[in-house]
């Protein structure tokens, strides 16, 4: 493993173009000189790279219909605007120890409650003040199809019981899918809920809003939420309501309707039901994006059993990206596989608790693909 490492560190510091500038950024992180950028690559001129720091995918790039290149996710070109950016909204990053919001930061296992930062209103947001988005991973194994990375997150580290043993792996294969597995250990019981946070822009990264792409969701029900975006634990039909994207449609299309939840979210900001059988853990269409601009499509499969779709409604256009463009509000969109928000205050929802001798094990597949026929 060490020759691996060793050697994928040499080929990084010639590949990487985020170069950090370790002096300037405040807070958190003290290891700098271990974060690097990541390049996989294929055989279909995609490329996807990934830095340690927070797990985080800073680049997608795909062709359109037309062969023309885009890197279709928002993101930055220096580690320091990662580390300070205002509103911390976890571009990219790998979410946990808990994806979402847990209510009150609390919860109980076996009769012990547990107290967690309240990060989000009166709420607890995204694995709490130092997730597993803003520390630095380790890097097992590298290829140029392939990364896998690990975090050991201590006993009680941000409020959660348990030492867990995290790994995630990223791989590109040459069918322009990018394969992420995620896994998990623990030595004491313990909730767990990863989610993969990219913002995508079909028409690339910084170019107008995402209103105009066409989704569709596996799902006919959601779960609503409070004002403070925290499940009722109703599981509603989306039929006859903005939420219904069981056939294609633009994401704008519906998104002024006068409408309680979506007053709540400031738009879409929710988990759906995908359509399972519930015992079922197996790998399912979850959702479909087109553009009918670039022709680009997106398809994700997931064996969780939600969705987040979440449509930048906090974008507001103060962040400028890569490309130097201003982030616009639903500027982007993410699609975040998971169990459902607030599950361990939750009794009706599937549980997300990890006990010792278990293994948490999920899987995410996005795949890029043209629609030629669009125009
Ligand atoms: C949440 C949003 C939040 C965003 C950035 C999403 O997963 O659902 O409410 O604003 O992440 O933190």
């Amino acid at each position: 493993m060490k020759t691996i490492l060793s050697l994928a560190t040499a080929f990084t510091f010639v590949a990487s173009v985020l170069c950090f500038f370790p002096s300037r950024c405040s807070g958190e992180v003290s290891d700098f000189d271990s974060i690097k950028l990541y390049t996989l690559t294929n055989d279909s001129e995609m490329t996807v790279k990934v830095t340690n720091y927070g797990a985080i995918i800073t680049s997608i790039v795909v062709p359109d219909r037309n062969d023309e290149l885009a890197d279709v996710v928002l993101g930055y070109d220096r580690l320091e605007d990662y580390i300070n950016a205002v509103d911390k909204p976890y571009f990219g990053a790998i979410v946990g120890r808990y994806g979402n919001r847990i209510a009150k930061g609390e919860f109980s296992i076996d009769g012990e409650t547990y107290s967690l930062a309240v990060n989000n209103g009166e709420n607890h947001l995204h694995g709490g003040v130092i997730g597993f988005d803003k520390v630095v991973w380790d890097v097992d194994l590298f290829d140029d199809h392939q990364i896998v990375l690990s975090y050991h997150a201590k006993d009680m580290e941000e409020g959660y019981p348990g030492n867990l043993a995290v790994s995630v792996t990223y791989t590109l294969t040459d069918d322009n899918r990018i394969v992420i597995d995620y896994h998990a250990t623990t030595d004491k019981r313990t909730p767990v809920n990863l989610t993969q946070h990219s913002y995508f822009n079909l028409k690339g990264e910084g170019n107008g809003t995402i209103l105009d792409h066409r989704l569709t969701i596996n799902a006919d029900r959601f779960t609503p939420v409070d004002a403070g975006l925290i499940p009722t634990g109703e599981l509603r039909t989306v039929a006859s309501t903005p939420f219904d994207f069981t056939t294609e449609k633009p994401i704008g299309r519906d998104i002024h309707i006068e409408n309680e939840q979506l007053s709540f979210g400031g738009g879409f900001d929710h988990n759906w039901v995908l359509n399972r059988s519930e015992s079922d853990g197996n790998l399912i269409l979850a959702a479909h994006v087109s553009e009918p601009e670039s022709g680009r499509t997106l398809t994700v499969f997931t064996t969780e059993p939600g969705i987040q779709f979440y449509c930048g409604n906090f974008l507001d256009g103060r962040l400028r990206g890569k490309s130097g463009q201003a982030y616009l509000h639903r500027g982007g969109f993410c699609l975040e596989t998971q169990h459902f928000p607030d599950s361990p205050n939750q009794p009706n929802f599937p549980s997300t608790l990890l006990a010792p001798g278990e293994t948490y094990q999920t899987q995410t597949i996005f795949t890029f693909s043209t629609d030629n026929a669009g125009r």
